[in-house]
C-alpha cells in the first residue's frame, strides 16, 4: 500500500482575543491508501480541526503535509479547493442535504462544481451512486421526504459523484440511533473494502471493530493504536 496522508509536525494555533491557543501540537501522521481511520477524542481535543486540515477545509500554521506524494503545505485557498473538489468526499453529522433540492440534485451538486464534468455521462454516474446507496427510486423525493438514515445515505452518493480517493465523515452516525447507524457504517464498510480510504471521526467505541487504524487526540496531542 502507498501513503495517501503524511504529516511532519503539524501545529494549528486559534487566535483568542490576546492569546494564541495551540489546538493541534506537533501532529506526526501516516495513513496508506485502502486505510479505515477513526479519529477519537473527548470534546474540544482537536478532531475537527484534524480533519478540516487534512481534507484542505482549513490551513495550519506550522510542519508539513503531503498528500499522495505532493507537498501541500504551502497551497493557496483555490488551490486547495482544486485539491478538496477532485480527492475529497464529505459526510457530516447532520447531513447537510440542500432542503430544496431533489435528491437527484444534491448529488449532483459535487459534479457542478468539477471542471471535469463536461465530458461524462452526469446521470449515469449520479445513478450509479444512488443505486449503490439503495435510494434510486428516489431520486425525485426531497430530502424532507426521507427517513435520517435514508439522508445519510444520500450524502454518501453525494460525496461518491467526484470518485474521490477519500471519504472524510464527521460523527456520520452521531445524529442516527444505533440500528440505523450500523446501516452507515456497513456502507462505509462496503466502499472500504472497494479500495476507498475512510477517515472518520466518532465518540462510539463500538465503532471501533470497523477501523484499521484508530487515532486518539486529547488536549490536541495524537497517540496512536492498530
Ligand atoms: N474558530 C475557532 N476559533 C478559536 N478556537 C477554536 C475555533 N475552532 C475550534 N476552536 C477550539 O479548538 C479546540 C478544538 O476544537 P475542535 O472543534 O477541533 O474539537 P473536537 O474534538 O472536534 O470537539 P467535538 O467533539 O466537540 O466536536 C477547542 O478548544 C475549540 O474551542
Ligand atoms: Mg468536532
Amino acid at each position: 500500500m502507498s501513503s495517501i496522508i503524511k504529516l511532519e509536525g503539524l501545529e494549528k494555533y486559534y487566535k483568542v482575543g490576546k492569546n494564541k491557543l495551540c489546538v493541534l501540537k506537533s501532529i506526526n501522521l501516516d495513513i496508506e491508501s485502502g486505510e479505515f481511520v477513526m479519529i477519537m477524542g473527548k470534546s474540544g481535543s482537536g478532531k475537527t480541526t484534524l480533519l478540516n486540515i487534512l481534507s484542505f477545509l482549513d490551513n495550519f500554521d506550522n510542519g508539513k503535509y503531503l498528500f499522495d506524494n505532493n507537498d501541500v503545505t504551502n497551497l493557496t485557498e483555490n488551490q486547495r479547493s482544486v485539491f478538496r473538489n477532485k480527492n475529497i468526499g464529505f459526510v457530516f453529522q447532520q447531513f447537510n442535504l440542500i432542503n430544496t433540492l431533489s435528491i437527484y440534485k444534491n448529488v449532483e451538486l459535487p459534479l457542478t462544481y468539477s471542471n471535469s464534468s463536461k465530458n461524462i455521462d452526469k446521470e449515469q454516474i449520479i445513478n450509479d451512486k444512488l443505486s449503490a446507496v439503495g435510494l434510486l427510486d428516489k431520486s425525485s423525493y426531497f430530502p424532507v421526504q426521507l427517513s435520517g438514515g435514508q439522508q445519510q445515505r444520500v450524502a454518501i452518493a453525494r460525496s461518491l459523484v467526484n470518485n474521490p480517493q477519500i471519504i472524510f465523515a464527521d460523527e456520520p452516525t452521531g445524529a442516527l440511533d444505533s440500528e440505523t447507524g450500523i446501516e452507515i457504517m456497513n456502507i462505509l464498510k462496503k466502499l472500504n473494502s472497494q479500495g476507498k480510504t475512510i477517515i472518520m471521526v466518532t465518540h462510539d467505541q463500538d465503532l471501533i471493530k470497523y477501523a484499521t487504524k484508530v487515532i486518539r487526540l486529547k488536549d490536541g496531542v495524537l497517540s496512536m493504536e492498530v
